[in-house]
């Protein structure tokens, strides 16, 4: 059986270079690697609910502009399948049926659930379709027999949970499910982007990302006013490289060719971070370096953005067909789940039959 990717995000506001670097840069490369019989990417507006029950709006105006991201970054409805979550009804379907497999101390021991309960306040009052949904994000990746699960690296919990439900499904009924494999981000800097004021994680609240729909301009005001080095006061003062936002974006936006493009004083990130730690070279130019080297990267994704947006209805109507094309694997995995579950009355003969003559006997 060939290999099959099944990834997505929430829908809840623009996607930025955290989530570019985290996972949407390798999606690219896996969906163009020819490597994959399919290639699945989902917008989670369920998943996105179960914490914005009570903002429908929200979800409801980010599904376009999530969909424009995917398609500005390369991801290609010919190759990939890109799809809303909420109009697979099948995959409710699976979440009930795999409920009964999964204790609720289980679920509340989820150290990515457990963070997100504290950070919404959910402490006293936890919707229960909030500590569930790793159970629903089981049956997005099962539903499609994923092999293969490109994330970031706080979604390691989900894929465990995943992974244990697919073993004690298989175990109990029969062999239908896939366990899936995950496949983190390749270095460090890409697992968890900071943001640009230094803290841990790029998020809409903190105010602290960058955008891949960002202007150029935007990119480079947030990329001249970053957090660096706060001892790094005088130029000739020793700088450091590490929690340097900076640095940290060029290990995680480099490319091998980027220093004789924008900055032939230096062969490598190596040299340069020698040079920094050293004493001698101040923030502004390395700041200057990191804006060419991301304004490289992000100008062709702002260009097909631009395309993309003068079609909405097309976006629309390759999300519809996604849809159609997700829902057909998520029928055919549920109809032989709900066989191996015995569930499946109305196609059951042999059922019927033993029911007839024990009443006929
Ligand atoms: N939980 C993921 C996030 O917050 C989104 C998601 C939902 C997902 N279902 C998934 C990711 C299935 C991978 C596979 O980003």
């Amino acid at each position: 059986m060939g290999k099959i990717i099944l990834t997505g995000d929430r829908p809840t506001g623009r996607l930025h270079l955290g989530h570019y670097v985290g996972s949407l840069r390798r999606r690219v490369e896996l969906q163009n690697s020819g490597e994959f019989e399919k290639v699945l990417i989902m917008i989670a507006d369920a998943q996105a609910l179960t914490d914005n029950f009570d903002n429908p709006e929200k979800i409801r105006q980010n599904i376009i502009e999530v969909a424009l991201d995917y398609l500005s970054v390369g991801l290609d409805p010919n190759k990939s399948t890109l799809f809303v979550q909420s109009q697979i009804s099948e995959l409710c379907e699976l979440t009930f049926f795999y409920m009964n497999l999964v204790t609720l101390s289980r679920l509340e021991r989820n150290p990515t659930v457990k963070a997100e309960i504290q950070l919404r306040n959910f402490e006293s009052s936890i919707p229960t379709g909030f500590v569930c949904y790793p159970i629903s994000q089981a049956a997005d990746i099962t539903a499609f027999k994923a092999t293969t699960v490109p994330v970031g690296e706080d979604q390691l919990p989900m894929i465990e949970q995943t992974r244990e439900i697919v073993r004690k499904f298989n175990s109990i009924y029969s062999e239908v499910l896939v366990e899936p494999d995950v496949l983190l981000p390749a270095n460090q800097a890409c697992m968890r982007l900071p943001g640009t004021d230094g803290k841990a994680k790029m998020s809409k609240s903190l105010g602290n990302c960058i955008y891949l729909s960002d202007t150029e301009e935007d990119v480079k005001k947030k990329v001249m006013s970053m957090y660096t080095d706060p001892l790094h006061v005088q130029v000739s003062d020793p700088g450091h490289i590490e929690g340097n936002t900076v640095f940290t974006y060029l290990d995680a936006f480099c490319k091998e060719d980027s220093f004789e493009k924008f900055w032939p004083d230096y062969k490598n990130l190596d040299e340069l971070k020698e040079h920094y730690q050293r004493g001698g070279l101040g923030d502004v130019k390395v700041k200057k370096f990191l804006n060419n080297v991301l304004q490289e990267e992000l100008a062709p994704i702002r260009a097909r953005r631009k395309e993309y947006e003068k079609d909405i209805a097309g976006v629309y109507d390759i999300l519809r067909k996604g849809s159609d094309v997700a829902r057909t694997i998520a029928a055919q995995t549920l109809s032989e789940v709900k066989a191996a579950m015995q569930i499946n009355y109305f196609e059951d003969e042999a059922l019927i039959k033993a029911h007839i003559d024990k009443y006929n006997a």
